[in-house]
């Protein structure tokens, strides 16, 4: 059995939380497989809303198993307030939540490099969660970066007290006030709770699912626009957001790959600095960020939004083979009389109807207008419900990336959610 991976095709935020939930009841494993405690995923069933960072949203579904694989950086505190918000709620997942050996460790003092770093690069800033991503990233492709699997070692302080000591000379040049020993002392204190989890060489048991036919589902963080190498680089995270990454953050193969779900916003949002072609700095996405409640799942900070950026959706398409689009949020629409959707950049004069390589840049988009619904479509439960207008927008979406929407979601609920 192949393993389908479901990705953001935005700037992250675009519902992967909520859809994973919606799907976990098809699979029988659920892994992660980059980013870290940068992402925020919210699933909704019984009027509770439940956000998880580094720990995956099959969680609920209490059958399952949930891998933490190797391309993710874990901070051991958040992982540990994640598992004791979930244990109050009775869920123990020290049976069924498996990290990787090879998942690498945000430090205390990854935190506090994030901290300073961010702070010196004053207007150029990345508007990171400052959760310490980027120096954990850039300690493991230095090869100076301490593991998972390094816990259970005898030499595992005296690693730590190395590379933290590296750190402590970068923090010379890039100060903070970040409270180290305060967080250091938490730190390894859910070092001990990580003990209790079943640590596992992630590739060997993932290969052997799919030798089983057991269906697994990979759950992307952020988007391809916040990609390391395709994002709106440098305002992008540190990891591989596209399907290849789920290749080398989980130990399998290209031709292990089954379906590719792409989900995107109706519209399109982005939390920190960076382009964004279609923003709407004015009293429409003022209205968007209203009633799309759009504020981060992780920092708080309210998101900026912009109209459906269709240059961008058929990039990421590309970029990732998505066999499934997943619309969400588009009952956030719903009382407005116009919807465009940019069709290409006009920059310097010049059209574009393909992703240039700046986009950092004076760009008017191109507009396609729609008619809005106008109609309230939360409560609607099947296709045959949907206004004609939605289907039209669905219909030219699926027209200009070649690619079918596979679902469309209409409120954060897990039956909030139409199957086609
Ligand atoms: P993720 O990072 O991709 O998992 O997305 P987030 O959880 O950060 O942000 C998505 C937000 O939209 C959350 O507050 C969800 O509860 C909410 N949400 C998800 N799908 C829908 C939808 O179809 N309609 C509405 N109104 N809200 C949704
Ligand atoms: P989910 O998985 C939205 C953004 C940050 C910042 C940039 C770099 O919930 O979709 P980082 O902390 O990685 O150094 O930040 O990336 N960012 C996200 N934006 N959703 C996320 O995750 C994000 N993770 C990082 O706001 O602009
Ligand atoms: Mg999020």
């Amino acid at each position: 059995m192949k393993v389908d991976v479901l990705l953001g095709l935005q700037w992250g935020d675009e519902g992967k939380g909520k859809v994973v939930d919606v799907l976990t009841p098809n699979y029988d494993v659920i892994t992660r497989f980059q980013g870290g405690p940068n992402a925020g995923h919210s699933l909704e069933f019984n009027n509770i809303k439940h956000v998880l960072h580094t720990i995956p949203s099959g969680v609920f579904h209490g059958d399952k198993i949930n891998i933490i694989g190797n391309g993710v950086v874990v901070d051991p505190v958040i992982f540990a307030q994640e598992f004791n918000g979930l244990l109050k709620l009775g869920v123990d997942l020290r049976k069924n939540l498996f990290l990787s050996k090879k998942a690498h460790l945000i430090m205390p003092s990854h935190r506090a490099l994030d901290a300073g770093k961010e702070a010196s690069k004053g207007k150029l800033k990345i508007g990171s969660t400052l959760k310490g991503i980027g120096p954990c990233y850039t300690d493991k492709i230095d090869r100076s970066g301490l593991r998972i699997g390094d816990i259970c070692s005898d030499k595992f302080q005296e690693k730590y007290n190395a590379t933290k000591n590296q750190h402590l000379n970068l923090m010379k040049i890039y100060p903070t006030d970040f409270d180290l020993d305060g967080y250091e002392k938490q730190w390894m204190e859910a070092i001990e709770l990580i003990k209790e989890f079943p640590l596992i060489d992630s590739e060997h048991v993932i290969n052997d699912y799919i030798k089983q036919e057991k269906k697994i589902l990979a759950e992307g963080a952020q988007g391809t626009l916040l990609d390391i190498d395709f994002g709106t680089y440098p305002f992008v995270t540190s990891s591989n957001c596209v399907c290849a990454g789920a290749c080398t953050g989980m130990g399998i193969a290209p031709n292990k790959i089954g379906d590719v779900f792409g989900i995107f916003k109706a519209y399109i949002t982005r939390v920190g600095s960076g382009p964004f072609p279609t923003e709407l700095d004015d009293e429409v996405g003022e209205e968007i960020r209203k009633i799309g409640r759009e504020f981060g799942a992780t920092t708080g900070r309210p998101r900026r939004t912009g109209w459906m950026d269709l240059v961008a959706l058929k990039y990421v398409c590309m970029l990732n083979g998505v066999t499934k689009l997943i619309m969400t949020k588009a009952d956030v629409l719903d009382t407005f009389e116009t919807i465009k959707i940019a069709t290409a950049y006009k920059i310097n004069g010049e059209v574009f109807d393909y992703m240039p390589y700046d986009i950092d840049c004076e760009i008017e988009p191109v507009y396609k207008e729609f008619k809005g619904w106008n109609t309230d479509i939360s409560k609607m439960r099947s296709e045959g419900e949907l206004p004609k207008e939605l289907l039209e927008y669905v219909a030219f979406i699926e027209k200009e990336t070649g690619v079918p929407v596979s679902i469309i979601s209409v409120g954060p609920d897990r039956d909030a959610t139409i199957i086609r």
